[in-house]
Formats: C-alpha cells, sequence, structure tokens
C-alpha cells in the first residue's frame, strides 16, 4: 500500500505552478469524443481520473496520445458507445459520458455509478432530464440501456443545480434537434470552460456560468486546440497548505476570481493575500483565528471540496468553528483521522464542531476519499512530528505529485510504496 511519510513543523516557503482542473478536463474529454476530429487539450494534469477518462475514450474508438500535459483526441471514428461497470465503479463521474455517447452514437450502455466514500451519488436529475430529452432508459443487470433517434431540446430544470446533471444535459444538448434551455443550471467554473471548449468545437452555448444556460443544436463539430482551465481546489489547498505552516506560498496561473468564498475566509483567518493578474500569494500574519461557521453551498458559495482542507486548518486555529456540509451526506470521513492527531472534532448529523488546539501531534492516518485524504496531509505538514498517511491513490486522483509540489516548498515528505 503507497503511503506519504510526513515530518510536520516546517513553514513551508515557495512558488508552485497552478495544475489544470480535473474537474474541467473530465467533461471537456468527454466532449472531445463527439468532435469527429482531432482535439488537442493542453494543461491536463496527470491525475488518476485523466488516465481512466483516456481509457475510456479508448473504448469507444477514439485514438488518444499524450505528451507531458498535452493529451490529443482523434474521435473520427467512434466504435462504441459501453462503458463497462468496473470502470464506472472505479470513476462514477464517467456518467457524464452518458450525454457525449449519446450525441455520437444515438445510443449508450453504461454501467451504474453508484455510490462513492462521500454519499450514494444519485443520478435522477441526469436521467429524468434525458429522459424529457427523448432518451429511453431501462435499467438492466446494472446497466443503463439508453437509446435514442435523435435527441430534441428541449427546457429543463434542475431542481439542483448539479454540476454533473448540467454537464450531461449540455452534452446531449450541442446536436440536439432544436433549442434546450436549462434553468437552475451549476454555476461553478468548469461548467463556462466545458461551453468555452465546445463553442471551440462549434457549438452554440450561452449563459455559461449563470443560472440559465442555453444550447442552440448545430448539425456538425470539429476537432480543436484548447488549454484547461486552472484548478481552484488544488490552488486553495496548497494556499492552506502556507497558512497551517505559518509560511508563503505563491500559485501562478491560479485565478482569484474562481475563489472568492475561500480567499475572504482564508483572509478572516489570518492571512494576507496578495492577487494580481498572474496568480495569488498568501502569506500566514503568525496568528490563525477561528471562523464561526462555514456552510458548503453550490458556487459561488464556498465549494464543499474545500471543506475538509478547510477543517484541517481550524482544527489548529484559536476558537471554535462550526462547519456544516450541505452538499453531501457522508463528507466528513477525514474527522476520525483528525481526532488521532488530536484535534477537538465533534460531529452531529451535518454539522461538525471544531475546537482548535495549540498543535497536532503526528500520527498513522488513512485517507477514505479525495479531499478529505488532502486534508490530512495539511494536517501532518503542521503536526509536531511524523505522520504518515496511507489511501494515498484517492489523493492522486486529484493532486498531481502532491509530494513533488510541496517537497519544493520546503516540506519534508515523501512516497513509499510497499
Ligand atoms: C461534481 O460532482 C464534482 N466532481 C465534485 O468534486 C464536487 O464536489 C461536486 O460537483 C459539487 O461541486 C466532478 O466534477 C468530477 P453534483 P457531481 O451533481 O457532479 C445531488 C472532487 O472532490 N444530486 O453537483 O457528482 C448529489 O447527491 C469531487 O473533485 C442528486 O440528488 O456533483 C449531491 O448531494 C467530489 N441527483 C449534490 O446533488 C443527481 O442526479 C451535488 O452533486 C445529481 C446530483
Amino acid at each position: 500500500m503507497n503511503k506519504l511519510v510526513i515530518d510536520g513543523g516546517k513553514p513551508l516557503y515557495g512558488e508552485l505552478r497552478a495544475q489544470g482542473a480535473k474537474n474541467a478536463v473530465l467533461p471537456i474529454l468527454a466532449a472531445a469524443s463527439m468532435a469527429e476530429g482531432e482535439c488537442i487539450i493542453h494543461n491536463c494534469p496527470g491525475l488518476r481520473d485523466v488516465e481512466k477518462t483516456v481509457i475510456i475514450l479508448e473504448r469507444l474508438g477514439c485514438k488518444v496520445k499524450r505528451e507531458g500535459n498535452t493529451v490529443t483526441i482523434d474521435s473520427s471514428v467512434l466504435t462504441g458507445c459501453r462503458i463497462d461497470e468496473e470502470l464506472m465503479r472505479e470513476m462514477r463521474s464517467s456518467i457524464i459520458f452518458l450525454g457525449a455517447i449519446l450525441t455520437a452514437c444515438a445510443k449508450a450502455e453504461v454501467g451504474m455509478p453508484g455510490g462513492c466514500p462521500i454519499g450514494l451519488r444519485p443520478i435522477d436529475l441526469h436521467i429524468k432530464s434525458l429522459k424529457k430529452m427523448g432518451v429511453s432508459i431501462a435499467e438492466e443487470h446494472g446497466y443503463l440501456q439508453c437509446r435514442c433517434e435523435r435527441l430534441k431540446g428541449c427546457d429543463v430544470h434542475l431542481d439542483f443545480p448539479s454540476v454533473g446533471a448540467t454537464e450531461n444535459i449540455m452534452l446531449a444538448a450541442v446536436k440536439a434537434e432544436g433549442t434546450t434551455t436549462i434553468t437552475n443550471a451549476a454555476r461553478e467554473p468548469e461548467i463556462y470552460d466545458l461551453a468555452c471548449f465546445l463553442n471551440k468545437i462549434g457549438a452554440k452555448v450561452k449563459g455559461a456560468g449563470s443560472s440559465v444556460i442555453t444550447i442552440e443544436g448545430v448539425e456538425k463539430l470539429h476537432g480543436t486546440e484548447y488549454a484547461i482551465m486552472p484548478d481552484r481546489i488544488v490552488a486553495q489547498t496548497y494556499l492552506i497548505a502556507a497558512l497551517i505552516t505559518g509560511g508563503r506560498i505563491r500559485i501562478c496561473g491560479a485565478e482569484p476570481s474562481h475563489m472568492r468564498a475561500a480567499l475572504s475566509l482564508l483572509s478572516e483567518m489570518g492571512a494576507g493575500i496578495k492577487e494580481d493578474e498572474t496568480g495569488i500569494e498568501l502569506k500566514s500574519s503568525g496568528t490563525l483565528k477561528n471562523v464561526h461557521i462555514i456552510r458548503t453551498m453550490p458556487y459561488p458559495g464556498f465549494p464543499t471540496d474545500i471543506q475538509s482542507p478547510f477543517m484541517a486548518l481550524a482544527s489548529v486555529a484559536e476558537g471554535t468553528s462550526v462547519f456544516v456540509e450541505n452538499i453531501f451526506e457522508n463528507r466528513f470521513r477525514h474527522v476520525d483521522e483528525l481526532v488521532r492527531m488530536g484535534a477537538d472534532i465533534k460531529v452531529e448529523g451535518r454539522s461538525a464542531v471544531v475546537r482548535g488546539v495549540k498543535r497536532l501531534c503526528g500520527a498513522n492516518v488513512e485517507a477514505y476519499e479525495l479531499r478529505g485524504g488532502a486534508a490530512l496531509v495539511l494536517a501532518a505538514l503542521s503536526a509536531e512530528g511524523r505522520s504518515t498517511v496511507s489511501g494515498i491513490d484517492y489523493i492522486d486522483r486529484g493532486y498531481e505529485d502532491i509530494e513533488g509540489c510541496l517537497a519544493c516548498c520546503g516540506a519534508e515528505i515523501c512516497r513509499v510504496c510497499t
């Protein structure tokens, strides 16, 4: 089992480049399968989830070439329309291929994604919306059997601004007959990045980033060259690494406008933040104050993906902070592991009450999901003594070379493969 060994207690100082956004590149790679030509995608992060997405593209018949952070996809000839259940179980977000495969092949057979450590992850909004667009969907033997002669544009209202459902409808609508309007659409920056990519391959998408998105169906899509937006969650994670260790880190290429909710809270907690057109710098002021209450919300509210890194930070802040997790029903798996390091946290339903302690102490802890794992790394960087973090396959799904990035800022961290 791979693990990270971290000797904590050292302030981090350095400069990092923002990696490409995992939650933008996944839907954009899925969209590339519809392009009927060659798409060259730059700033593609080296992540396990990207590797899995490339396997899905190849099984659909795409030719994929990877050179560093550039991936070239040739989808001139698609031969498949199926995603096997083991791949879906490994990466449930592959469900966003459904809209793309239906657009390209008029039929699709994908394994039911099922849940994951942070929650049940239902797909009812995806299914209801696609059925409204004329897709017949049967759930048989753990697979979604989907058929549709021609996708039809229509008005779709989302009961919840689901990121994945918004993306699936966009991918199904780009070549549909007529116009599709999504109301109560997700407003995350990754949705806007997907729309920019779709428009570059010839689609007609308007309003992405707002809660009303319209997509006018077109006849044909074509290849393009595109660079993925910076990853706002990874950038915020590394800014927190500077604050929790009392150091200073600059993230080049990060986009401050994507992280307003978190940046204002980091300033409230005692961080000095400087932004300019090339990135963001966070400098610790030496003191760390609590935040009374943090509620996770759909964008532009406080992002659920940065809740656990913030909880690691609050564990060593003066005073008490309350976290309310409104998006996923099981996103406190990191709490027991932080308590093992000496944190004082009590969970009651969807709320966690964190009373800051002076210091955490190193311990052997385990990651049970991606962002909770990143939170444990942050806690270990701040803790007195040695920690090991196992279950780092989860962390590798979303953080490119996390130990390399932190080590170049002075962290004593290494990966041990046993
Ligand atoms: C995306 O997941 C992200 N993943 C998640 O990031 C992120 O936490 C989430 O959006 C919220 O911002 C990717 O983009 C690959 P949702 P997604 O559909 O699309 C409920 C990470 O760590 N819901 O917006 O699955 C659902 O149960 C990951 O990078 C339904 O009820 O999120 C949840 O409570 C974790 N029915 C809420 O909506 C549906 O049909 C948010 O889900 C769909 C969703």
